[in-house]
């Protein structure tokens, strides 16, 4: 049975108060999930009992520890239902994408080429596009978005030509938790043999993702935002992308042989993975993958879905809340604002009632550009939060609008 106050008891730092001795209500779930027991215990058992660098010492210690790294790859590739050579685990979901920016995009494009991102995306699946088109002089073109911050599947059907190499999309919105419809969409890039990026920052943690039916060419994500620990993510790349592709650091580890005259490297997943790699970290998202499957993706998604629709539902009932996105079919994730009064002292407000939630462009300044304001209060639910939680918000809310209105 999926009990939010029962699943609650398993994150410690959920029993935090603040210096008035308010309880913490953490509604900044799409910044950074809280932890539960489990992954930090499997982060000091691998320092207390397993620490030693992998893939490289040949005593008992050292290949447990390359062991327990190799099994965390082979459970996140059936977490996503891919290969173990297809997983590549890196810093994060900034640090993939300019894995591919920069490894495939660098080697590949070249003027009359052109990458294509839409008006809803995060900063780290924008700039990085950005910045290597500048330098191999492709184009970067930018997918605008409708009036309500989504995505026309007319639009980017008529966007996408087989000029476009790389379609760069996020399968939920950070700001407004808008899902985009991947499977469809990859189906109608690969028609014109267009390659696409998933960034699934925001939806590994809330949708079972299956990168075969998704289709995807890539796919990122942070083991932050599952339930894991920070400094550990993963690229999904299909293998016939990554034995092509460079790898975008070099260094120990990912060489076959090294002479004066020329280098050889190992092959995927192991040539993107240069230097020591985050192994406490890819044991404690080996232990918040199985946090989840114990809790099962449906009650998962059931649940935020949930809390979204009461929160959408009062809000709605609001004066002067204006909310950005759509009411269903959402991400864990909603976005507003109070007439006349700047996100951040909204925020700052609420924070002061203990109630922890984000103001600002959230890393989206052209989806602010979209909708011509300067941020959102951004609220984001999970699994620990509760119906409570959000009603208190709402009345913290009233009482802000009332303060400074
Ligand atoms: N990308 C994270 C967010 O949306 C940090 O808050």
């Amino acid at each position: 049975m999926f009990d939010a106050r029962l699943i609650r008891n398993q994150f410690p730092i959920l029993n935090t108060q603040d210096r008035k001795g308010q309880p913490l209500v953490y509604l900044d779930n799409a910044a950074t999930t809280q932890k539960p027991w489990q992954v930090m215990e499997a982060l000091a058992d691998f320092y207390e009992h397993h620490n030693a660098n992998i893939h490289r010492g040949i005593y008992q210690l050292a290949d447990d520890a390359t062991q327990a790294y190799e099994s965390v790859r082979a459970q996140v590739a059936q977490f996503i239902n891919a290969t173990p050579e297809e997983v590549i685990f890196c810093g994060g979901t900034t640090e993939a994408i300019n894995m591919v920016a920069h490894g495939w995009g660098y080697d590949t494009l070249s003027p009359g080429d052109e990458v294509l991102v839409t008006a809803m995306e995060h900063h780290a699946n924008f700039v990085p596009w950005q910045v290597i088109c500048d330098r191999t002089g492709a184009t970067f073109k930018v997918l605008p978005l409708e009036p309500d911050g989504s995505l026309s599947l007319t639009s980017l059907e008529q966007a996408l030509t087989k000029k476009t190499k790389l379609l760069a999309i996020t399968q939920i919105s950070n700001t407004t938790g808008i899902i985009n419809p991947l499977a469809e969409i990859t189906k109608m890039a690969h028609q014109n043999d267009t390659l696409v990026l998933v960034d699934a920052a925001q939806s590994i943690a809330n949708d079972q993702i299956d990168v075969q039916s998704m289709n995807c060419d890539f796919l990122a994500f942070s083991g932050h935002k599952l339930y894991g620990p920070m400094g550990v993510g993963v690229l999904y790349g299909k293998s016939t992308h990554l034995e092509k592709m460079s790898p975008f650091q070099q260094g120990g580890s990912m060489i076959y042989q090294v002479s004066n005259n020329k280098t050889t490297f190992k092959k995927a997943p192991h040539k993107f993975e240069a230097g020591t790699p985050p192994v406490a970290a890819a044991l404690g998202l080996g232990a918040a993958i199985r946090f989840i499957n114990t809790l099962g993706m449906a009650n998962i998604k059931a649940h935020a879905q949930e809390l979204r629709t009461h929160a959408w539902g009062k809000l709605s009932d609001m004066n002067d809340v204006a909310l950005y996105g759509v009411a269903l079919e959402s991400g864990a994730i909603i976005s507003l604002n109070i007439k006349d009064i700047h996100p951040h002292d909204v925020a700052t407000v609420l924070g002061e009632a203990g109630l922890a939630v984000r103001a600002g462009h959230h890393c989206t300044q052209p989806l602010m550009q979209h909708y011509g304001i300067v941020g959102t209060v951004r609220i984001s639910f999970s699994v620990y939060n509760t119906l409570s939680e959000i009603d208190h918000f709402i009345s913290a809310l009233s009482k802000v609008k009332s303060l400074l209105s």
